[in-house]
């Protein structure tokens, strides 16, 4: 399958909202923390494969701010998972030349799962292969505001002109500033809505949305995902023939 991927138009940066783990549980008749375990291997299959084909970015939403409102068993076991993960995998990371990065409010994470995070982002900090990005207790609207407070307080103190601010001044303050906006968007489980992800990134991001389970989700899966964009016509707003005339 991977043949039939063009090379030439791989998207540069892919963001995933890994959703269904729970409902891959119930169908398997075990618990929900089952669910998210079976999960990991799909991280890292979709890490591989994405790299494999030449992909720069993959954002993985993990864990959302609205997650934290789960029983506390589950955030727990979540949060446990996370670290037994990167401890697990930051050898394969190093292997496959991969760039461990992290987004969100890094801070509200308890203090072993940002000592790992952190220690797995520095060991892997000189690799100059795929950038994984995994949002943690991350939220668009956090990014926003986040970025918005920043902002005031660096026009407050005279460092930009209010009058400056533009789209990618703005875009400079966001949790994601060191990486463009993903051209593609996965969301596994079939719900067709966006859950406070990348708000502002995915303003023009192509989106798929498959049924399939997150924990049942692999290469091949990825690869039609890559395909299916690859069949996009992406008009940013112009008509279909001023596209054809510029090619
Ligand atoms: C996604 O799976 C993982 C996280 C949100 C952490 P879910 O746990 O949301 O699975 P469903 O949606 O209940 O099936
Ligand atoms: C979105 O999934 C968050 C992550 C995948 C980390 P949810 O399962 O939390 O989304 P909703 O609540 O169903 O929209
Ligand atoms: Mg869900």
């Amino acid at each position: 399958m991977e043949d039939l991927i063009d090379k030439t138009n791989v998207p540069r940066h892919v963001a995933i909202i890994m959703d269904g783990n729970g409902r891959w549980a119930k169908k398997n008749g075990s618990m929900r923390v089952k669910g998210h375990q079976s999960g990991v291997k799909s991280v890292r299959e979709v890490t591989e494969i994405a790299a494999e084909v030449g992909v720069k970015y993959l954002t993985m939403y993990a864990f959302s701010t609205e997650n934290w409102s789960r029983p506390e068993y589950e955030v727990n076991a979540l949060m446990h998972l996370l670290v037994s993960t990167i401890r697990k995998e930051t050898r394969g990371l190093q292997k496959n030349n991969i760039k461990l990065r992290a987004i969100g409010n890094l801070d509200s994470l308890p203090s072993v799962c940002q000592k790992e995070l952190n220690e797995a982002i520095k060991i892997t900090a000189n690799n100059t292969g795929l950038h994984l990005i995994l949002a943690l207790s991350y939220s668009g609207r956090w990014d926003i505001v986040n970025a918005c407070k920043q902002l005031a307080e660096d026009a407050k103190s005279g460092i930009i002109n209010p009058k400056d601010i533009d789209n990618d001044v703005f875009a400079n303050y966001l949790d994601t500033k060191e990486y463009p906006d993903p051209e593609l968007m996965i969301r596994t489980s079939g719900e067709m809505r966006i859950s406070n992800f990348l708000l502002w990134q995915l303003a023009y991001s192509e989106l798929y949305i498959t049924e399939t389970l997150w924990p049942d989700f692999n290469k091949e899966e990825f690869l039609k995902a890559i395909i299916a964009y690859q069949r996009r016509e992406r008009r940013f707003g112009k008509t279909s023939e001023q596209l054809s005339k510029i090619n």
